[in-house]
């Protein structure tokens, strides 16, 4: 929608972007702005309902040079929260890409002040969502300048020094979020497991992180026996990418342990053997999102939050296809913590891979806590939609902390039950464990119930399926179709605090 947004201090504002409340007419601060009367007989007229994201617009003819005021609505002054600010941000947003003017001057202290909430925050929102708004993907199409030219340059600025610092804030969490998100969008034939490790070494070099590769004879070497079958019937070729970020100054005692975030990275998901029907393959080029949230949060995180502590990011990279080298059901693989899988669903692949990463986590790593992000059943979209992903946790505190950064990132995150019962549904008659019950019961549950046999005693770890919201089907808020990159934001914020 924009081919650059930033921040701009100097250049004249050629719009000035301001918020009203449903029914609330115009704030004292607003009103401030309106020499000329022109603003309070806009928001009188009956378009100005003031409904989140409803514009109004007018031309101030005292402003220079300001000619044009947009004030945009922030819905019941009762139900305002950070959604709906980044939903009508994202509004306001699209109204300015339309415009294509160049500088646009944020006004939003005064009307906020009212419902006593934080400018800076607000800043975030916005940046955030004009940030997103920005995103495109232009690289297979064969007329790339004409699309270019035809986006506006945006700049932003605001005269309140809070909001500012909100506003590059929240454009560099975007920026973060557009990282994954290309990651996410680009094909399978281009995006094998090696070109996400190539990626990973490109982020390491340009934001000062480390980067190893697993593969080959290594992978057998690390007993990484998920990523070797789940992955040996394609020839491209299986890997598990491992991102370091180290701190300058660590902090003392538990604030400077390591963390462990980990990632679904499924190139293409074909079902493998129990191969996917009725075109349910379409769009499982996404199967690796939760392997691009990590590294775009590794780039937020080394950019932006700069955590006193260390935090790895492992990337179980394969692809899911079919040959006569490819793994089957009733296959039974052993994995490096002792533990053997009867294969019984070659389409719950990503258990398998994840297991290795969560086994060499707490092998290798000895983290702190782990969070992995995975696109692993279809199961958790008939459970909560596109609204929630799906979150499993063994730690209370642990859980405190995700569920602190969903709020702060507006990535909204529900609790669903670890027990037992579910425990018992993964037994298998041969080996310790299957990793699917044909039963139709609970296949999120299930998911979680199987990865937690790879979890080390008293490390806590979160599992957040994100397969209902790492895309969205139509445009929606500050995303276009495609993919939201969702897990980027909560991962930095959960470092941010952690
Ligand atoms: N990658 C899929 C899950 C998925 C489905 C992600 C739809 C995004 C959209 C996963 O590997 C899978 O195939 N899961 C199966 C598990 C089943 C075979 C136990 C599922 O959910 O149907
Ligand atoms: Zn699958
Ligand atoms: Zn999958």
């Amino acid at each position: 929608m924009f081919e650059s947004v930033r921040v701009d201090g100097r250049a004249p504002a050629q719009v000035v972007v301001t918020g009203m409340f449903e029914g609330g007419g115009l704030e004292p601060a607003v009103r401030d702005l309106d020499a000329d009367g022109s603003i309070a007989t806009a928001v009188g007229r009956p378009e100005a309902t003031g409904e989140c994201g409803r514009i109004v617009e007018t031309f101030p003819r005292d402003r220079k040079p300001a000619p044009r005021v947009l004030v945009v609505g922030l819905g019941k002054r009762d139900k305002f929260k950070v959604d709906v600010l980044r939903n009508a941000a994202a509004a306001a947003g699209r109204r300015l890409a339309q415009l294509r003017e160049g500088v646009a001057s944020l006004e939003f202290d005064g009307v906020l002040r009212t419902v006593k909430f934080d400018p800076m925050l607000a800043g975030r929102c916005f940046g955030e969502s004009i940030g997103l708004l920005a995103w495109t993907y232009d690289t297979f199409k064969s007329k790339k300048r004409e699309l270019a030219a035809k986006r506006g340059k945006l700049g932003l600025r605001s005269t309140s020094k809070a909001f500012t610092k909100g506003l590059a804030h929240g454009l560099s969490l975007a920026e973060s979020t557009n990282l994954t998100r290309r990651l996410s969008q680009t094909p399978p034939n281009v995006a094998t497991p090696e070109w996400m490790a190539e990626e990973a070494r490109k982020l390491a070099r340009a934001v000062g992180l480390t980067c190893t590769v697993i593969k080959g004879k290594q992978l057998e070497a690390e007993k990484l026996v998920g990523l070797i079958n789940v992955g040996k019937a394609s020839e491209n070729k299986p890997c598990l990418i491992r991102v370091e970020y180290k701190p300058r100054k660590v902090a003392a005692g538990k604030a400077g342990k390591k963390v462990v975030l980990i990632g679904k990275t499924m190139t293409y998901d074909s079902g493998g053997l129990s191969l996917k029907i009725n075109n349910t393959m379409v769009g499982m080029k996404r199967d690796k999102d939760g392997g691009c949230a990590v590294l775009g949060a590794m780039h937020a995180i080394a950019t932006l939050v700069k955590p006193s502590r260390p935090v790895v990011g492992l990337l179980a990279a394969a692809e899911n296809a079919i040959s006569d080298e490819a793994y089957r059901p009733d296959d039974v693989i052993t994995y490096r913590n002792g533990t053997s899988v009867e294969v019984t669903n070659t389409d719950a692949e990503g258990r398998l891979v994840l297991a290795d990463a969560l086994c060499y986590a707490c092998q290798v790593e000895k983290p702190a806590f782990i969070v992995d992000l995975a696109t692993l059943t279809g199961g958790v979209i008939t459970a909560l939609g596109s609204t929630y992903a799906g979150l499993f946790c063994n730690d209370n505190n642990l859980r405190d902390r995700v569920e602190a950064a969903s709020v702060s990132s507006g990535e909204r995150v529900w609790l669903l039950p670890l027990h037992d019962e579910y425990r018992e549904m993964m037994k298998s008659e041969i080996a310790d464990i299957i990793n699917s019950n044909a039963n139709r019961k609970a296949h999120p549950i299930q998911g979680a119930a199987f990865l937690s046999h790879f979890v080390a005693d008293g490390v806590p770890w979160a599992h957040i399926d994100i397969a209902g919201v790492h895309a969205v089907d139509a445009d929606t808020g500050p995303f276009v179709k495609g993919p939201t990159g969702w897990g980027t934001r909560l991962l930095a914020d959960l470092l941010a605090m952690a």
